[in-house]
């Protein structure tokens, strides 16, 4: 279950709360919360009705490729394919999460902006001196972007690119999915096992 990071009786953040017995509890006053929402323990009025006010504002979430994905704007919540994270020969490479404060709109951006490598990465795995991006095609798909680009840009960092074979060509793919980009709210997730 994932929610907004906010408890409906008080408003106190869930994030700082615990699981137990798989309901989510709030640090203030102890409300618990089933998976699907609705509180199902007041323990200041154990006995009492459970006001139909006390559900939490939940968004479908799914765990896939090493990461909990949630729909911020709620309704499905289709993901990207990605038949390499469980096929053989490929290394899952999961990097630290960064926060990065700007839009996901420019996010995106950058990410998929390889002229800027030479530029900004040029003490980590770049070169200002191979600054000059290959053409490459951009594929419109249903829910968003596939580009493939080749270089001689290296992915290993500057202390390690002796690795690399002599005119070894670098593949990277972007694949951009349009569901992806959503605005920020603040949420608490939690896994129902
Ligand atoms: S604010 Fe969450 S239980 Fe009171």
């Amino acid at each position: 279950m994932a929610a907004r990071d906010v408890c409906p009786h008080r408003g106190a953040p869930l994030s700082q709360g615990w699981v137990d017995n798989g309901n989510l509890v709030c640090p203030y006053h102890g409300l618990e919360y089933a998976a699907g929402g609705r509180c199902v323990h007041i323990p200041s009025q154990p006995e009492g009705p459970i006001p139909d006010r006390l559900c939490l504002a939940t968004c479908a979430v799914r765990e896939a490729y090493g990461l909990v994905w949630v729909s911020l704007g709620g309704g499905e919540l289709p993901l990207p394919e990605f038949p390499a994270w469980n096929t053989n020969g490929y290394r899952q490479i999961l990097p630290p999460s960064i926060d990065i404060h700007a839009s996901a709109g420019r996010q995106t951006e950058g990410f998929i902006d390889v002229a800027h490598f030479a530029w900004i990465h040029h003490d980590s795995f770049a070169d200002r001196s191979d600054p000059v991006v290959p053409r490459y095609s951009v594929e419109r798909r249903p829910n968003g972007l596939r580009a493939e680009y080749v270089s001689t840009v290296s992915n290993f960092p500057k202390s390690m690119q002796h690795r690399a074979p002599e005119g070894f060509l670098w593949r990277r793919v972007f694949e951009w999915s349009r569901f992806l980009a959503n605005r920020r709210r603040s949420l608490s997730a939690r896994r129902d096992d």
